[in-house]
């Protein structure tokens, strides 16, 4: 697509490789860096003119990165740009969904908002929808949602031998059902209780007929990792085989990676919408397909 012309944020840069050429568009150059006093310089040194800008920029991470695609929106409006769209691999805050403290606000809703005033559109991968049920409630401009389904389960049909695929909580069950359908696996989901930031708490499960699988533990998001590892020291307590863990967000925060390794799993997997070292399923061409029936119907 000719007049598409991507912009890399910081970090994204061998993605937004991969979609530009599989889009066969170009890629703009911009400089986007920290004036020493620790505020945001941004240039455009290709000319934008009368194109669609589509702008990479996974948001594990977001307070830092989200006025860097502000300054790079509005400048590229101002250089004549026609509309500009934001790839967000990972979208932050949609697990902010409810007021769960009093005195707290619906930070997923706020950060909607936020985007929606400054970008005329969104593409994401397997957004936390849960008490959200639709992007369109909290991101008032147009959105596409990809799923990493497909994917995922190709991976598991090539990597793992007598699968039987494990969601951690209710709210995994989406996901999970998606992969093990495709995969052609069964499936059981586990209740999960959250009592603090670190602290979960994981039904037993009834494995006992699942003895001699390969568990394969799904999520969306691996945050600190304390869902999977709770629910691996069950999978261990019923006597169940090493699992394989994938996420389809890496955005492991702290140590939690390597905790979660220690942990005596078989293989830690995810998507590449973090970049990653446990990255192995890339969803770069189902990205650039959805990218572009996204901007072509929005022509
Ligand atoms: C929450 O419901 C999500 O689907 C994940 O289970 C959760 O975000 C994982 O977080 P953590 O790795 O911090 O346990």
């Amino acid at each position: 697509m000719k007049e598409i012309i991507f912009f890399s944020l910081p970090g994204n840069d061998k993605l937004t490789d991969k979609l530009a050429v599989k889009m066969k568009a170009e890629i703009g150059n911009a400089v986007v860096r920290k004036f020493p006093d620790g505020e945001s310089y941004i240039r455009i040194l290709t000319d934008v003119k009368n194109k669609y800008a589509v702008l990479v920029c996974t948001l594990h991470e977001p307070d830092e990165k989200i006025l860097p695609i502000y300054f790079l929106s509005r400048t590229l409006k101002t250089l004549g740009v026609k509309k500009v769209y934001l790839v967000a691999p990972y979208l932050a805050y949609m697990r902010q969904d409810k007021i769960f403290n009093p005195g707290e606000g619906v930070t997923s809703t706020y950060f909607g908002n936020l985007i929606s005033e400054f970008v005329d559109g969104i593409v994401t991968i397997d957004p936390h929808l849960h008490r959200i049920k639709s992007l369109s409630e909290v991101y008032h401009i147009p959105n596409a949602v990809i799923h990493a389904a497909n994917e995922i389960s190709k991976w598991i049909k090539a990597n793992v031998k007598n699968p039987v695929l494990i969601g951690p909580d209710a709210e995994s069950k989406q996901w999970v059902l998606a992969v093990a359908k495709r995969a052609e696996a069964p499936f059981i989901v586990l209740k999960k209780i959250r009592h603090g930031d670190n602290n979960v708490e994981i039904s037993i499960p009834e494995v006992v007929h699942f003895k001699n699988t390969t568990p394969v533990l799904v999520d969306d998001i691996i945050s600190t990792a304390h869902t999977m590892m709770e629910t691996i020291r069950h999978l261990k307590k019923a006597g169940m085989k090493p699992p394989v863990c994938i996420g389809i967000h890496a955005v492991f925060a702290g140590n939690a990676y390597k905790q979660l390794l220690d942990c005596e799993v078989d293989k830690v997997v995810t998507c590449n919408t973090i970049p990653h070292p446990s990255n192995a399923i890339d969803l770069s061409n189902v990205m650039a397909n959805e990218i572009h029936k996204f901007i072509s119907k929005l022509k």
